[in-house]
């Protein structure tokens, strides 16, 4: 990888970073990196990770690690890894098999690794509750029965998720189905099926990633990495490219679209396809969000993903702080002189049933504000919410801060019912594990629980912008059999 042409770079954001408007607040100016980034280091794929299959079990191994990476100009930066010194490879699994993870921990400190948006047991989430100590190792097993999606999997240990991952951890888990597999579109990992892991990061002038001050949200980096590469550049060889995008960021939210203002495709949200495909100028993703989405070029065609700046519902000097008045370059996706023909993406993509509105169960309220959810911190000691096994229930959720927030759910993909009493837009009607919360709007999420009952272990609901998490807005629920009542779960880590 190149180190130099960074400079440039280094020198926009350090100009952008002494605009006006920087006031004696700490807010920081709005950054625009449009043009300015030097694209010329090749798109790094994460590599698939190997599986054996040979006991009827698909087992892959992963060993946390810290390494040294050459990232931006100026020399190597600490990081952390999964089997390799930044992030880590890519788990696919199809629908109906068993897996089992060994995670190996040969960091200094205590980690732990969550399938974010995995439907499976709740020993097995990796959450603050599964801490898996230095030299120690993990081994969750569970059946994968989800449709097909861009999962991914990050650090959630209590206190230091927004570190460990900023460090490095993190890497896409790829759920496949039949069902998925028999449509006509771009399906070839590293070809026309490409990972985009979004991630802000700050380097100093060593090269050296380095953490900065927090401020409301977390941090906010001056500089965009896909895949672990700066200045990244895909060489694109089919007419058409499936971009699984996911904002892997701590803090920033990217509001994606194409710099000579097509649109793309997108063809699938959190936890699966969309019903049909849907022609957007923009897809807004928030701190743990995905999207699939279909990028159709013409041989020799160079075209930028831009981030722009976006509407979170927030002030103005709120927004710039929060990186959202922010225009970004992200990766050059620069065609090829030939391309492979490919297939239209199909009108209809999967059937999303609906659930059922009139069967809920229980309706909860959750208010987010000042990093507490319903005012109360995280405790990992205290059950929150307790969920019966095989009903269906309305969380209701809102945001009642004027600071952006997310929220997201563990063992479940859940529906949006509404937004403020209307449906919800074309992006939100699919599968989702998180959503978007602007200031004082009313989220209606439906969601079924099925299966893994366990009185003594919790699943998570958090924000997603992993600063406010760690500082505590965050809950905790267990699933139980009809009458079931949680157990004592204590209020240590749970080895
Ligand atoms: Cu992606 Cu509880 O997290
Ligand atoms: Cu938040």
């Amino acid at each position: 990888m190149s180190r130099r042409g960074f400079l440039a770079l280094g020198a926009a954001v350090t100009a952008a970073a002494t605009l006006p408007g920087c006031s004696a607040l700490g807010s920081r100016g709005a950054i625009d990196t449009v043009g300015r980034v030097d694209f010329r280091n090749r798109l790094r794929i994460p590599p698939l990770a190997e599986a054996d299959r040979r006991g009827g079990t698909t087992e892959f191994a992963l060993a946390a690690q810290a390494g040294r990476s050459a990232i931006v100009a100026g020399g190597e930066a600490d990081t952390w890894g999964l089997n390799g010194a930044l992030l880590g490879p890519t788990l696919r699994a199809r629908r109906g098999e068993t897996v089992r993870i060994t995670l190996t921990n040969h960091l200094d400190e205590a980690t732990t690794l969550h399938w974010h948006g995995m439907h499976l047991p709740a020993a097995a989430d990796g959450g603050p509750h599964q801490m898996v100590e230095p030299g120690a190792t993990w081994s969750p097993s569970w059946r994968v029965d989800q449709p097909a999606a861009t999962l991914w999997y990050h650090p959630h240990p209590h206190g230091q998720t927004e570190r460990h991952v900023y460090r490095g951890l993190g890497g896409l888990f790829i759920v496949d189905d039949d069902h998925e597999a028999a449509l006509d579109l771009p399906r070839t990992y590293g070809v026309d099926d490409i990972p985009v892991i979004v991630q802000d990061k700050t380097f100093d002038s060593t090269g050296q990633l380095i953490e900065t001050a927090r401020h409301d949200n977390g941090m906010v980096g001056d500089t965009i990495l896909v895949n672990g590469t700066a200045g990244p550049v895909f060489e694109v060889g089919a007419r058409r490219t499936r971009l699984r995008l996911l904002n892997a960021s701590t803090a920033r939210s990217y509001n994606f679209g194409l710099g000579d203002g097509r649109p793309v495709t997108m063809i699938a949200s959190d936890g699966g396809l969309l019903s049909e495909p849907l022609s957007l100028q923009r897809v807004l993703l928030t701190p743990g969000e995905r999207a699939e989405v279909v990028v159709e070029l013409e041989p020799g065609q160079e075209v930028t993903l831009r981030s722009y700046p976006q509407d979170l519902g927030l002030t103005d000097a709120r927004a710039r702080n929060s990186g959202a008045a922010d225009e970004l370059d992200v990766l050059l996706l620069r065609a090829a002189a030939r391309l492979a023909p490919s297939p239209e993406v199909p009108a209809r993509l999967a059937v999303v049933d609906r659930l059922d509105e009139s069967a809920v169960a229980v309706t909860r309220t959750f208010e987010l504000r000042n990093n507490r959810i319903n005012d109360e911190e995280m405790d990992l000691g205290r059950v929150d919410d307790v969920v019966t096994v095989d009903t269906t229930e309305v969380w209701e959720v809102w945001n009642g801060h004027r600071q952006p927030h997310n929220f997201h759910v563990h063992d479940v993909q859940f529906q949006v019912l509404s937004v403020d009493g209307r449906p919800p837009p074309p992006e939100l009607s699919g599968w989702k594990d998180t959503v978007y919360l602007p200031p004082e709007v009313r989220f209606r999420l439906i969601m079924r629980f099925t299966e893994h009952t366990d009185p003594a272990m919790p699943y998570m609901y958090h924000c997603h912008l992993l600063w406010h998490e760690d500082q505590g807005m965050m809950g905790q629920f267990v699933v139980v059999e009809p009458g079931g009542r949680p157990a004592d779960i204590g209020g240590g880590h749970g080895h």
